[in-house]
C-alpha cells in the first residue's frame, strides 16, 4: 500500500468517526447516491449484509420518515434506534429468507443493497468465488422483492466469475453500471455494480 493510499483509507476511517458513522464503508454508498441518486425520501430500501450499519444509518437518513430500512446480517449488530430501521439475523442462502424480508416491509421496495462479503481467507481465487457467490444470492433476494423500476446497489470482487454475473444481471436491469466511489480503495478488487429499472418476471416465493 503506497502513502497516499494509506492515507486516505486513514481519513476516511478518522471521517466515519467523527461524523459517528459506523464504518467508513458508509461513504462508498454514499458517493455512489450522489452520482446516481437511487435512494430516495420514502423508498422501502433493503441493506444485504448490513454489520455493523454504516449503510443502515446512510440509508435512514436518505428515506427520511416516510422511508423503511430493513438490514440482514449473519451477525447481530447494536440497536441504531433509528426509527425507520429494522434488523433481521439470517443468512441470504436461506431460501425463507425473501418471504421473511417481505412480511417485515409489508411490501415489494425500491432498493436492494448488498455490501455482502465472506471472511476473506487471503487465497484471492476462492475470496473471488465465494463473493460472486453471494452477490448471487443477493441477486436472487432482489429479483423476489424488488418493485418494477427498483434498483440494486452491489459490491462484487474482481475476478473471472465476474462477467457471468453482470451478464446475469443485464437479464434483470435495463442498465447496469459498474461504479469505484473514491471511498473503496483503488488497490482493492472491490467494485460495485448499479442495476437500474428491475424488468420482473414472474418468480415465485416457495
Ligand atoms: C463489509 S461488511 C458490510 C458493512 C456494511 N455495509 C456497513 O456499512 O456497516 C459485510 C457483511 O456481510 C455479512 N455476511 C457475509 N456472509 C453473509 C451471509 N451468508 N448472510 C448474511 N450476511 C453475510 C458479514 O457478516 C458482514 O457483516
Amino acid at each position: 500500500m503506497t502513502w497516499i493510499e494509506k492515507r486516505k483509507k486513514d481519513f476516511f476511517h478518522k471521517k466515519a468517526k467523527i461524523e459517528g458513522y459506523r464504518s467508513r464503508a458508509a461513504y462508498k454508498l454514499l458517493q455512489a447516491n450522489q452520482s446516481h441518486h437511487f435512494i430516495k425520501q420514502g423508498d422501502y430500501v433493503i441493506d444485504l449484509g448490513c454489520a455493523p450499519g454504516g449503510w443502515l444509518q446512510v440509508a435512514s437518513k436518505l428515506v427520511g420518515l416516510k422511508g423503511k430500512v430493513l438490514g440482514a446480517d449473519l451477525k447481530p449488530i447494536k440497536p441504531l434506534n433509528l426509527h425507520n430501521v429494522q434488523f433481521l439475523m439470517g443468512d441470504v442462502s436461506d431460501k425463507e429468507l425473501p418471504k421473511k424480508i417481505l412480511d417485515l416491509m409489508g411490501d415489494k421496495v425500491d432498493v436492494v443493497l448488498s455490501d455482502l462479503s465472506p471472511k476473506i481467507s487471503g487465497v484471492w481465487e476462492l475470496d473471488h468465488a465465494r463473493q460472486i457467490d453471494l452477490a448471487n444470492s443477493a441477486l436472487n433476494i432482489a429479483k423476489l422483492t424488488l418493485k418494477k423500476g427498483g434498483f440494486f446497489f452491489v459490491k462484487v470482487f474482481d475476478g473471472p466469475y465476474l462477467k457471468e454475473f453482470i451478464d446475469k444481471m443485464k437479464k434483470d436491469f435495463f442498465e447496469v453500471k459498474i461504479l469505484k466511489p473514491k471511498a473503496s480503495r483503488p488497490e482493492s478488487a472491490e467494485l460495485y455494480l448499479l442495476g437500474k429499472k428491475f424488468k420482473p418476471k414472474t418468480e415465485k416465493l416457495n
